[in-house]
Protein backbone atom coordinates (compact mmCIF):
# COMPACT_ATOMS: atom_id res chain seq x y z
CA UNK A 1 0.00 0.00 0.00
CA UNK A 2 1.15 3.43 -1.08
CA UNK A 3 2.71 5.74 2.01
CA UNK A 4 1.64 8.88 0.51
CA UNK A 5 -1.71 10.27 0.16
CA UNK A 6 -1.15 12.98 -2.99
CA UNK A 7 -3.49 16.23 -2.69
CA UNK A 8 -4.58 18.84 -5.48
CA UNK A 9 -6.37 21.52 -3.69
CA UNK A 10 -8.47 23.81 -5.73
CA UNK A 11 -8.70 27.09 -3.78
CA UNK A 12 -5.86 28.80 -0.93
CA UNK A 13 -8.12 31.18 0.06
CA UNK A 14 -9.60 31.07 4.02
CA UNK A 15 -10.39 27.55 4.10
CA UNK A 16 -7.92 26.32 1.55
CA UNK A 17 -5.06 28.71 3.68
CA UNK A 18 -6.30 26.75 6.92
CA UNK A 19 -5.85 23.29 5.73
CA UNK A 20 -2.24 23.98 4.36
CA UNK A 21 -1.61 25.47 7.68
CA UNK A 22 -2.94 22.30 9.51
CA UNK A 23 -1.05 19.74 7.00
CA UNK A 24 2.33 21.25 7.41
CA UNK A 25 1.56 21.91 11.54
CA UNK A 26 -0.27 18.36 12.14
CA UNK A 27 1.44 16.28 9.35
CA UNK A 28 3.30 13.52 11.63
CA UNK A 29 -0.43 13.69 13.66
CA UNK A 30 -1.39 12.57 10.28
CA UNK A 31 0.94 10.09 9.65
CA UNK A 32 0.23 8.35 13.28
CA UNK A 33 -3.29 8.32 12.35
CA UNK A 34 -3.00 7.00 8.76
CA UNK A 35 0.42 5.72 8.17
CA UNK A 36 0.86 8.32 5.13
CA UNK A 37 2.66 11.08 4.00
CA UNK A 38 0.49 14.11 2.45
CA UNK A 39 1.61 15.41 -0.35
CA UNK A 40 0.61 18.45 -1.60
CA UNK A 41 0.82 18.32 -5.80
CA UNK A 42 -1.18 21.21 -6.84
CA UNK A 43 -2.85 24.50 -5.52
CA UNK A 44 -4.72 25.87 -7.92
CA UNK A 45 -5.79 29.48 -7.05
CA UNK A 46 -7.49 32.22 -9.41
CA UNK A 47 -4.58 34.99 -9.62
CA UNK A 48 -0.90 33.59 -9.23
CA UNK A 49 0.33 37.40 -7.63
CA UNK A 50 -2.44 37.92 -4.86
CA UNK A 51 -0.19 37.51 -1.21
CA UNK A 52 -1.12 34.52 0.58
CA UNK A 53 -1.38 33.99 3.97
CA UNK A 54 1.14 30.57 3.99
CA UNK A 55 3.59 29.93 1.99
CA UNK A 56 2.97 27.68 -1.27
CA UNK A 57 6.11 26.23 -3.28
CA UNK A 58 5.79 28.62 -6.73
CA UNK A 59 6.31 24.87 -8.55
CA UNK A 60 2.73 23.88 -7.25
CA UNK A 61 0.70 27.24 -7.29
CA UNK A 62 -1.21 27.48 -10.42
CA UNK A 63 -4.26 28.38 -12.18
CA UNK A 64 -4.58 25.43 -14.17
CA UNK A 65 -7.13 23.90 -12.54
CA UNK A 66 -7.74 20.67 -15.44
CA UNK A 67 -3.61 19.91 -15.13
CA UNK A 68 -4.41 19.53 -11.31
CA UNK A 69 -7.92 17.01 -11.63
CA UNK A 70 -6.46 15.27 -14.27
CA UNK A 71 -2.59 14.38 -13.05
CA UNK A 72 -2.33 10.45 -12.66
CA UNK A 73 -0.10 11.44 -9.31
CA UNK A 74 -3.02 12.51 -7.55
CA UNK A 75 -5.25 10.83 -5.17
CA UNK A 76 -7.39 13.08 -3.61
CA UNK A 77 -8.97 16.70 -4.77
CA UNK A 78 -9.73 19.31 -2.23
CA UNK A 79 -12.31 21.52 -4.09
CA UNK A 80 -12.22 25.08 -1.47
CA UNK A 81 -13.09 27.36 -4.14
CA UNK A 82 -16.80 28.00 -3.44
CA UNK A 83 -19.62 28.72 -5.77
CA UNK A 84 -21.89 26.65 -7.75
CA UNK A 85 -19.35 26.80 -10.64
CA UNK A 86 -16.65 26.32 -12.03
CA UNK A 87 -16.97 24.18 -8.42
CA UNK A 88 -19.85 21.44 -9.25
CA UNK A 89 -18.00 20.94 -12.92
CA UNK A 90 -14.53 20.40 -11.70
CA UNK A 91 -15.87 18.31 -9.17
CA UNK A 92 -17.79 15.75 -11.48
CA UNK A 93 -14.28 16.00 -13.77
CA UNK A 94 -12.25 14.99 -10.72
CA UNK A 95 -14.68 11.92 -10.04
CA UNK A 96 -14.71 10.93 -13.49
CA UNK A 97 -10.59 11.14 -13.20
CA UNK A 98 -11.19 8.36 -10.44
CA UNK A 99 -10.17 10.73 -7.73
CA UNK A 100 -11.56 11.24 -4.24
CA UNK A 101 -12.84 14.23 -3.72
CA UNK A 102 -13.53 16.28 -0.30
CA UNK A 103 -15.29 19.64 -0.80
CA UNK A 104 -16.26 22.02 2.33
CA UNK A 105 -18.91 23.72 -1.01
CA UNK A 106 -22.45 23.30 0.74
CA UNK A 107 -23.86 25.49 -2.51
CA UNK A 108 -22.92 22.37 -4.70
CA UNK A 109 -23.75 19.38 -2.39
CA UNK A 110 -27.02 21.38 -1.83
CA UNK A 111 -27.99 21.50 -5.10
CA UNK A 112 -25.93 18.69 -6.90
CA UNK A 113 -25.45 16.57 -4.41
CA UNK A 114 -27.76 13.74 -5.23
CA UNK A 115 -25.64 13.42 -8.70
CA UNK A 116 -22.25 13.65 -7.59
CA UNK A 117 -22.63 11.10 -4.71
CA UNK A 118 -23.99 8.72 -6.97
CA UNK A 119 -21.35 9.76 -9.63
CA UNK A 120 -18.47 8.91 -6.81
CA UNK A 121 -20.50 5.52 -6.08
CA UNK A 122 -19.77 4.54 -9.77
CA UNK A 123 -16.49 5.91 -9.82
CA UNK A 124 -15.89 3.46 -6.72
CA UNK A 125 -13.96 6.78 -4.50
CA UNK A 126 -14.82 8.76 -1.94
CA UNK A 127 -16.82 11.95 -1.72
CA UNK A 128 -16.88 13.79 1.78
CA UNK A 129 -17.97 17.53 2.86
CA UNK A 130 -18.01 17.56 6.49
CA UNK A 131 -17.10 21.29 6.30
CA UNK A 132 -19.72 22.17 4.02
CA UNK A 133 -22.14 22.37 7.31
CA UNK A 134 -20.90 24.19 10.88
CA UNK A 135 -17.42 24.07 10.13
CA UNK A 136 -15.61 22.52 12.76
CA UNK A 137 -18.92 20.38 14.29
CA UNK A 138 -18.32 16.52 13.38
CA UNK A 139 -21.98 16.36 12.66
CA UNK A 140 -22.54 14.53 9.19
CA UNK A 141 -19.61 12.06 10.30
CA UNK A 142 -21.57 11.28 13.21
CA UNK A 143 -24.68 11.26 11.23
CA UNK A 144 -23.31 8.93 9.32
CA UNK A 145 -21.53 6.69 12.03
CA UNK A 146 -21.52 6.87 15.57
CA UNK A 147 -24.82 7.84 15.93
CA UNK A 148 -26.34 5.82 12.67
CA UNK A 149 -28.28 3.53 14.41
CA UNK A 150 -30.90 5.98 16.18
CA UNK A 151 -33.85 7.29 14.23
CA UNK A 152 -33.38 10.88 14.97
CA UNK A 153 -36.56 12.84 15.72
CA UNK A 154 -35.67 16.80 15.70
CA UNK A 155 -32.51 18.41 14.48
CA UNK A 156 -32.07 22.24 15.52
CA UNK A 157 -29.21 24.08 14.68
CA UNK A 158 -27.89 27.28 14.35
CA UNK A 159 -25.61 26.56 11.70
CA UNK A 160 -24.82 30.40 10.76
CA UNK A 161 -22.39 31.98 12.87
CA UNK A 162 -22.80 35.20 10.97
CA UNK A 163 -25.97 36.04 11.47
CA UNK A 164 -25.55 34.54 14.89
CA UNK A 165 -22.61 36.63 15.58
CA UNK A 166 -25.07 39.54 14.15
CA UNK A 167 -28.00 39.04 16.53
CA UNK A 168 -25.85 39.18 19.40
CA UNK A 169 -24.42 42.47 18.56
CA UNK A 170 -28.06 43.55 17.96
CA UNK A 171 -28.76 42.65 21.68
CA UNK A 172 -25.53 43.91 22.86
CA UNK A 173 -26.38 47.79 21.38
CA UNK A 174 -30.32 47.98 22.33
CA UNK A 175 -29.04 46.60 26.08
CA UNK A 176 -26.58 49.21 25.94
CA UNK A 177 -29.38 51.86 24.91
CA UNK A 178 -28.13 52.38 21.66
CA UNK A 179 -31.14 53.33 19.18
CA UNK A 180 -33.07 50.13 18.22
CA UNK A 181 -33.13 50.95 14.44
CA UNK A 182 -29.82 51.02 14.21
CA UNK A 183 -29.07 47.72 15.73
CA UNK A 184 -29.22 45.86 12.41
CA UNK A 185 -27.36 48.48 10.49
CA UNK A 186 -24.34 48.84 13.20
CA UNK A 187 -24.16 44.89 13.96
CA UNK A 188 -23.83 44.09 9.99
CA UNK A 189 -21.38 47.09 9.34
CA UNK A 190 -19.06 45.29 12.64
CA UNK A 191 -19.93 41.74 11.35
CA UNK A 192 -17.72 43.02 8.14
CA UNK A 193 -15.24 44.89 9.85
CA UNK A 194 -14.46 41.35 11.66
CA UNK A 195 -14.42 39.31 8.31
CA UNK A 196 -17.53 37.35 10.09
CA UNK A 197 -19.13 38.65 6.78
CA UNK A 198 -18.91 39.33 3.49
CA UNK A 199 -19.10 42.85 1.48
CA UNK A 200 -22.22 41.08 -0.15
CA UNK A 201 -23.94 39.67 3.13
CA UNK A 202 -27.21 38.54 1.49
CA UNK A 203 -26.56 34.86 1.26
CA UNK A 204 -25.89 35.00 5.24
CA UNK A 205 -28.24 37.40 6.46
CA UNK A 206 -31.12 36.16 3.92
CA UNK A 207 -31.03 32.65 5.22
CA UNK A 208 -29.64 30.80 1.74
CA UNK A 209 -26.54 29.82 3.48
CA UNK A 210 -28.50 28.31 6.67
CA UNK A 211 -31.06 26.83 3.65
CA UNK A 212 -28.35 24.80 1.67
CA UNK A 213 -26.91 23.45 5.42
CA UNK A 214 -30.25 22.24 6.25
CA UNK A 215 -30.94 20.40 2.82
CA UNK A 216 -27.72 18.27 4.31
CA UNK A 217 -28.13 18.00 6.96
CA UNK A 218 -31.94 17.08 7.06
CA UNK A 219 -31.23 14.58 4.15
CA UNK A 220 -28.19 12.71 6.28
CA UNK A 221 -30.30 12.78 9.18
CA UNK A 222 -33.35 11.40 7.91
CA UNK A 223 -32.38 9.37 5.08
CA UNK A 224 -34.37 11.12 2.41
CA UNK A 225 -33.28 13.61 0.07
CA UNK A 226 -34.14 16.91 0.34
CA UNK A 227 -34.14 19.31 -2.56
CA UNK A 228 -33.11 22.66 -0.93
CA UNK A 229 -36.04 24.50 -2.68
CA UNK A 230 -38.06 22.47 -0.42
CA UNK A 231 -36.92 24.22 2.45
CA UNK A 232 -38.65 27.03 3.72
CA UNK A 233 -36.31 30.08 4.23
CA UNK A 234 -36.25 33.34 5.92
CA UNK A 235 -33.25 35.52 6.44
CA UNK A 236 -33.12 37.94 9.46
CA UNK A 237 -32.98 41.56 7.51
CA UNK A 238 -35.94 42.25 8.66
CA UNK A 239 -35.67 42.08 12.55
CA UNK A 240 -35.41 45.48 14.42
CA UNK A 241 -33.46 45.51 17.98
CA UNK A 242 -36.72 45.97 19.57
CA UNK A 243 -37.13 42.94 18.96
CA UNK A 244 -33.92 41.78 20.64
CA UNK A 245 -35.16 43.85 23.79
CA UNK A 246 -38.38 42.16 23.75
CA UNK A 247 -36.76 38.23 23.45
CA UNK A 248 -34.47 40.07 26.84
CA UNK A 249 -37.80 41.13 28.66
CA UNK A 250 -39.57 37.74 27.51
CA UNK A 251 -36.47 35.50 29.04
CA UNK A 252 -35.90 34.20 25.55
CA UNK A 253 -33.08 34.60 22.76
CA UNK A 254 -33.57 35.49 19.19
CA UNK A 255 -31.69 33.33 16.87
CA UNK A 256 -31.63 32.27 13.11
CA UNK A 257 -32.44 28.55 13.38
CA UNK A 258 -32.46 25.66 11.22
CA UNK A 259 -35.70 23.32 12.10
CA UNK A 260 -35.98 19.55 10.51
CA UNK A 261 -38.32 17.31 11.99
CA UNK A 262 -40.71 14.32 10.58
CA UNK A 263 -44.36 14.91 10.94
CA UNK A 264 -46.71 12.04 12.60
CA UNK A 265 -48.20 11.59 9.07
CA UNK A 266 -44.35 10.88 8.18
CA UNK A 267 -43.45 13.45 6.13
CA UNK A 268 -40.59 16.01 6.44
CA UNK A 269 -40.55 20.15 7.40
CA UNK A 270 -37.17 21.45 7.30
CA UNK A 271 -36.86 25.63 7.62
CA UNK A 272 -34.97 28.10 8.34
CA UNK A 273 -36.18 31.05 10.20
CA UNK A 274 -35.83 33.26 13.38
CA UNK A 275 -36.73 31.94 16.24
CA UNK A 276 -37.41 32.87 19.80
CA UNK A 277 -36.57 30.23 22.09
CA UNK A 278 -36.70 30.05 25.61
CA UNK A 279 -33.23 30.66 27.91
CA UNK A 280 -33.23 27.32 29.38
CA UNK A 281 -32.59 25.15 25.82
CA UNK A 282 -29.35 24.23 25.16
CA UNK A 283 -28.77 26.48 21.82
CA UNK A 284 -29.66 29.26 23.75
CA UNK A 285 -25.77 29.56 25.37
CA UNK A 286 -24.59 29.18 21.53
CA UNK A 287 -23.23 32.58 21.22
CA UNK A 288 -21.85 35.05 18.55
CA UNK A 289 -19.95 33.78 15.60
CA UNK A 290 -20.26 30.10 17.04
CA UNK A 291 -22.68 27.12 15.45
CA UNK A 292 -24.41 24.65 17.44
CA UNK A 293 -26.66 21.52 16.84
CA UNK A 294 -28.99 20.29 18.89
CA UNK A 295 -31.06 17.16 18.18
CA UNK A 296 -33.14 14.26 19.35
CA UNK A 297 -33.01 10.12 18.26
CA UNK A 298 -34.50 7.69 20.29
CA UNK A 299 -30.97 6.19 21.56
CA UNK A 300 -28.97 8.60 22.77
CA UNK A 301 -31.93 10.73 23.67
CA UNK A 302 -30.72 14.32 22.82
CA UNK A 303 -26.55 15.84 21.98
CA UNK A 304 -25.40 19.15 21.54
CA UNK A 305 -22.61 19.94 19.02
CA UNK A 306 -21.09 23.35 20.05
CA UNK A 307 -18.17 25.43 18.51
CA UNK A 308 -16.68 27.15 15.29
CA UNK A 309 -18.72 26.94 12.61
CA UNK A 310 -16.33 28.80 10.26
CA UNK A 311 -13.28 30.31 9.77
CA UNK A 312 -9.39 29.18 8.54
CA UNK A 313 -8.12 26.21 11.03
CA UNK A 314 -11.86 25.35 12.39
CA UNK A 315 -13.03 24.38 9.28
CA UNK A 316 -9.98 23.19 8.28
CA UNK A 317 -9.99 20.55 10.91
CA UNK A 318 -12.85 19.39 9.30
CA UNK A 319 -11.62 18.86 5.65
CA UNK A 320 -8.23 17.00 7.46
CA UNK A 321 -10.73 14.72 9.14
CA UNK A 322 -12.06 13.84 5.78
CA UNK A 323 -8.74 12.92 4.57
CA UNK A 324 -7.84 10.83 7.30
CA UNK A 325 -11.29 8.70 6.33
CA UNK A 326 -10.01 8.47 2.81
CA UNK A 327 -6.57 7.58 3.62
CA UNK A 328 -7.87 4.62 6.17
CA UNK A 329 -11.20 3.78 3.67
CA UNK A 330 -10.61 4.59 0.38
CA UNK A 331 -13.34 2.43 -1.07
CA UNK A 332 -17.07 2.95 -0.66
CA UNK A 333 -19.83 0.72 0.34
CA UNK A 334 -21.08 -1.15 -2.36
CA UNK A 335 -24.99 0.27 -1.76
CA UNK A 336 -27.14 3.29 -2.53
CA UNK A 337 -26.42 5.80 -0.08
CA UNK A 338 -29.63 5.94 1.95
CA UNK A 339 -29.62 9.41 2.12
CA UNK A 340 -30.74 9.60 -1.35
CA UNK A 341 -34.30 8.05 -1.04
CA UNK A 342 -37.33 9.83 -2.14
CA UNK A 343 -39.43 11.02 0.44
CA UNK A 344 -42.51 12.99 1.14
CA UNK A 345 -41.72 17.08 2.26
CA UNK A 346 -44.21 18.86 3.72
CA UNK A 347 -44.58 23.14 3.50
CA UNK A 348 -44.61 25.33 6.78
CA UNK A 349 -48.14 26.10 6.87
CA UNK A 350 -48.96 22.58 8.03
CA UNK A 351 -47.46 23.31 11.18
CA UNK A 352 -48.70 24.71 14.30
CA UNK A 353 -46.59 26.89 17.12
CA UNK A 354 -46.68 29.83 18.89
CA UNK A 355 -45.87 33.68 17.93
CA UNK A 356 -44.42 36.41 19.39
CA UNK A 357 -46.00 39.41 17.85
CA UNK A 358 -45.01 43.07 17.59
CA UNK A 359 -47.63 45.32 17.03
CA UNK A 360 -46.75 49.31 15.88
CA UNK A 361 -49.85 51.46 15.35
CA UNK A 362 -49.83 55.56 15.06
CA UNK A 363 -52.68 55.33 17.63
CA UNK A 364 -55.07 53.17 19.75
CA UNK A 365 -58.00 53.14 17.26
CA UNK A 366 -56.16 51.66 14.96
CA UNK A 367 -54.77 48.74 17.20
CA UNK A 368 -58.03 47.89 18.73
CA UNK A 369 -59.12 45.41 15.82
CA UNK A 370 -55.76 43.31 16.00
CA UNK A 371 -55.99 43.67 20.03
CA UNK A 372 -59.47 41.99 19.63
CA UNK A 373 -58.67 39.37 17.27
CA UNK A 374 -55.33 37.75 19.50
CA UNK A 375 -57.65 38.44 22.08
CA UNK A 376 -59.90 35.95 20.64
CA UNK A 377 -57.41 33.66 19.83
CA UNK A 378 -56.01 33.53 23.21
CA UNK A 379 -52.51 35.33 23.15
CA UNK A 380 -51.02 37.06 26.13
CA UNK A 381 -50.67 40.71 25.19
CA UNK A 382 -48.14 42.69 27.26
CA UNK A 383 -49.27 46.33 28.06
CA UNK A 384 -49.30 48.76 25.18
CA UNK A 385 -45.92 51.35 25.23
CA UNK A 386 -45.40 54.56 23.71
CA UNK A 387 -42.83 55.30 21.30
CA UNK A 388 -41.48 57.96 18.86
CA UNK A 389 -43.17 56.20 16.29
CA UNK A 390 -46.51 55.54 18.00
CA UNK A 391 -47.82 53.08 20.11
CA UNK A 392 -46.57 49.04 20.59
CA UNK A 393 -47.67 46.11 21.79
CA UNK A 394 -46.46 42.91 22.34
CA UNK A 395 -48.45 39.23 22.10
CA UNK A 396 -47.47 36.29 22.75
CA UNK A 397 -49.96 33.60 21.06
CA UNK A 398 -50.88 30.17 22.36
CA UNK A 399 -50.15 27.06 18.89
CA UNK A 400 -52.45 28.54 16.09
CA UNK A 401 -51.73 27.25 12.66
CA UNK A 402 -49.10 28.44 10.40
CA UNK A 403 -51.15 28.72 7.48
CA UNK A 404 -54.54 29.63 8.91
CA UNK A 405 -52.93 32.07 10.96
CA UNK A 406 -50.22 33.74 8.36
CA UNK A 407 -53.51 34.43 6.34
CA UNK A 408 -55.54 36.04 9.33
CA UNK A 409 -52.25 38.65 9.68
CA UNK A 410 -52.42 39.30 5.91
CA UNK A 411 -55.91 40.48 6.54
CA UNK A 412 -55.29 41.93 9.55
CA UNK A 413 -52.55 44.54 8.19
CA UNK A 414 -54.61 45.16 5.04
CA UNK A 415 -57.67 46.07 7.08
CA UNK A 416 -55.72 48.49 10.15
CA UNK A 417 -52.49 49.53 8.56
CA UNK A 418 -50.97 48.00 12.43
CA UNK A 419 -47.44 46.91 11.14
CA UNK A 420 -47.23 43.25 12.61
CA UNK A 421 -43.98 41.87 12.91
CA UNK A 422 -44.12 37.93 13.56
CA UNK A 423 -41.69 35.66 15.04
CA UNK A 424 -42.11 32.34 15.53
CA UNK A 425 -41.18 30.22 19.04
CA UNK A 426 -39.75 27.31 19.53
N1 LIG B 1 -14.60 30.74 5.18
C1 LIG B 1 -15.17 29.89 6.02
O1 LIG B 1 -15.13 30.08 7.23
C2 LIG B 1 -15.89 28.67 5.51
C3 LIG B 1 -16.48 27.78 6.42
C4 LIG B 1 -17.10 26.62 5.96
C5 LIG B 1 -17.13 26.39 4.59
N2 LIG B 1 -16.60 27.30 3.72
C6 LIG B 1 -16.65 27.01 2.30
O2 LIG B 1 -15.33 26.79 1.83
C7 LIG B 1 -15.22 27.22 0.48
C8 LIG B 1 -14.07 28.22 0.35
O3 LIG B 1 -14.36 29.35 1.14
P1 LIG B 1 -13.24 30.44 1.49
O4 LIG B 1 -13.81 31.28 2.56
O5 LIG B 1 -11.93 29.79 1.71
O6 LIG B 1 -13.21 31.27 0.13
P2 LIG B 1 -12.10 32.33 -0.31
O7 LIG B 1 -11.34 32.82 0.85
O8 LIG B 1 -12.80 33.32 -1.20
O9 LIG B 1 -11.08 31.48 -1.22
C9 LIG B 1 -11.43 30.95 -2.46
C10 LIG B 1 -10.17 30.44 -3.14
O10 LIG B 1 -10.54 29.80 -4.35
C11 LIG B 1 -9.83 30.38 -5.43
N3 LIG B 1 -10.74 30.39 -6.58
C12 LIG B 1 -12.02 30.85 -6.61
N4 LIG B 1 -12.54 30.70 -7.84
C13 LIG B 1 -11.58 30.13 -8.60
C14 LIG B 1 -11.51 29.72 -9.94
N5 LIG B 1 -12.54 29.90 -10.78
N6 LIG B 1 -10.36 29.17 -10.38
C15 LIG B 1 -9.30 29.01 -9.56
N7 LIG B 1 -9.31 29.36 -8.25
C16 LIG B 1 -10.43 29.93 -7.79
C17 LIG B 1 -9.45 31.77 -5.01
O11 LIG B 1 -8.29 32.18 -5.73
P3 LIG B 1 -7.60 33.62 -5.45
O12 LIG B 1 -7.07 33.53 -4.05
O13 LIG B 1 -6.52 33.73 -6.46
O14 LIG B 1 -8.69 34.63 -5.61
C18 LIG B 1 -9.19 31.55 -3.52
O15 LIG B 1 -7.86 31.11 -3.30
C19 LIG B 1 -16.61 27.76 0.10
O16 LIG B 1 -17.36 26.74 -0.51
C20 LIG B 1 -17.21 28.11 1.44
O17 LIG B 1 -18.63 28.08 1.42
C21 LIG B 1 -15.97 28.42 4.15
Amino acid sequence: MSKTLRLAILGAGTVGGGVLTLLRENADLLYAQTGKQFVVRHVVVRDLSKPRAVSIAPQVLTTDAQRAISDPRVDVVLELMGGLEPARTLIREALLHGKHVITANKLVIAVAGDELIRLAQKQRVRLLYEASVAGSLPILTALQGALGGNRITRIVGIVNSTTNFILREMEHAVEAGEPAEDAYANALRKAQELGYAEADPTSDVEGYDAQYKTAILARLAFLQYVPVESVYREGITHLSGRDLLWATRLQMGLKLLSITERLPDGRLCARVHPTLLPREHPLYAVRGAFSGIWLQGNGFQEMLFHGFGAGARATASAVVGDLIEVARHPRPLRFEDPSLRAGETAPLETLSMRYYLRLTASDETALRLVRETLHALGAELHPAESLANGIEQVALTPMLNEGEFQARLTALRQQTGVQIQVIRVL
